[in-house]
């Protein structure tokens, strides 16, 4: 007899945002019921179509106890995070609250409530300036911004409290997440833009010049290297990855990138070419805390889980992406989307 899949409620702190909007929608095609909670800081209440939402800040432990009290959860996937290497140098504090202390908050609540499945969205800064790429997970982990070290603090966090049989977790670093939505739904919209590709599809749109920041690295053209990776699979991967610890409970930690590093000037090339526009750029000093190469291997992922990125071609990061900046070019405000009227 064919087993009926019962739905299983998935807490997703910061599932308004980029990452956490398209994991959002891979859940809910899976499925899945997202309980998606949101300060709505830098998230939009737009990218959420379905499910149910609730406002509120991962500092207020009262909120979070209500949310576990209220509804039958076993797993979080924990988006809600400061995620700029760039801020986190000049204000290293809210990295450490925010990415630390309220993530460790998170994990307390849960324990009190025997949740015990965590899907935590990490980082290739855990590495810092690697060795050698590409990057297995078994690379030695060196942060060189408190970004970095906030994911890796609290990676480390989780394997304690594996250790102590208190939560069962997978670790996904995620190298450069890019593009949009195949379907044109959901897309990036950052009040504060600062990501590469992004920023320079908006100079294809508007005209204004892209800054280079360092033409002088260890690389081909002199410009970092950077491992995209497309958001959708990016999505697809926290599927795969909530269903492992559902199914076998075994902890991990996985590198998410597509195995094949471009540099600034080869994003700014391939862009002129999906977007048939002439971008303009201008030579910047390095950015602090920008390591020259971040390359992945993840052969782990695709051995142990089944990943198959869909859309790893650069040329559809792009494409994607473009598409909906074309569409939304005031991001989510563009559309006048309706607002949701759910709620907990
Ligand atoms: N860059 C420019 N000009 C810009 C913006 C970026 O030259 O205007 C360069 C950066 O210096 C970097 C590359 O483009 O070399 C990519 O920069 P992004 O800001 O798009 O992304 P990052 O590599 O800084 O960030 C990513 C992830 C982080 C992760 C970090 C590790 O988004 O989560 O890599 O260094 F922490």
């Amino acid at each position: 007899m064919r087993k009926v899949k019962t739905i299983s409620t998935v807490l997703v702190t910061g599932g308004a945002g980029y990452i956490g909007s398209h994991v959002v929608q891979a859940l809910i095609r899976a499925r899945y019921e997202p309980i998606v909670y949101d300060n709505l800081q830098t998230g939009h209440r737009e990218a959420l179509k379905d499910g149910i939402f609730i406002i509120g800040d991962l500092a207020d432990r009262e909120a979070l106890r209500k949310i576990f009290q209220s509804h039958s959860i076993q797993s979080v996937m924990h988006f809600a995070a400061d995620c700029l290497v760039g801020e986190s140098l000049k204000d290293p504090l809210k990295y450490f609250n925010n990415n630390v202390r309220n993530s460790l908050q998170l994990l307390e609540v849960m324990n009190e409530y025997c949740a015990t499945k965590f899907i935590f969205s990490s980082s290739a800064a855990v590495y810092g300036e690697p060795q050698q790429v590409p990057i297995t997970e078994e690379h030695p982990c060196a942060p060189i911004n408190p970004y970095g070290e906030t994911k890796w603090i609290f990676e480390r966090t989780l394997q304690w409290f594996r250790a102590l049989d208190r939560v069962e977790f997978i670790s996904l670093r995620y190298f450069n997440a890019a593009g949009a939505d195949p379907e044109g739904e959901l897309g990036e919209d950052h009040a504060m833009e600062t990501h590469l590709i992004p920023l320079v599809l908006r100079a294809a749109l508007k005209g204004d010049p892209v800054p280079v920041f360092g033409s002088d690295y260890d690389t081909p053209d002199g410009t970092c290297i950077r491992d995209y990776i497309h958001v959708s699979d990016l999505a697809n991967a926290h599927i795969l990855a909530l269903e492992s610890l559902i199914q076998s409970g075994d902890s991990a930690t996985y590198n998410l990138g597509n195995g094949i590093g471009y540099s600034v000037r080869e994003i700014l090339a391939a862009a002129e070419r999906v977007t048939g526009k002439k971008i303009k750029t201008v030579e910047a000093p390095r950015r602090p805390g920008d390591p020259a190469r971040l390359v992945a291997s993840s052969g782990k992922i695709r051995k142990d889980l089944g990943w198959i990125p869909k859309y790893s071609a650069l040329e559809t990061i792009l494409e994607t992406a473009w598409q909906w900046y074309r569409n939304h070019p005031k991001g989510y405000g563009s559309k006048g989307a309706k607002s949701m009227e759910h709620g907990a």
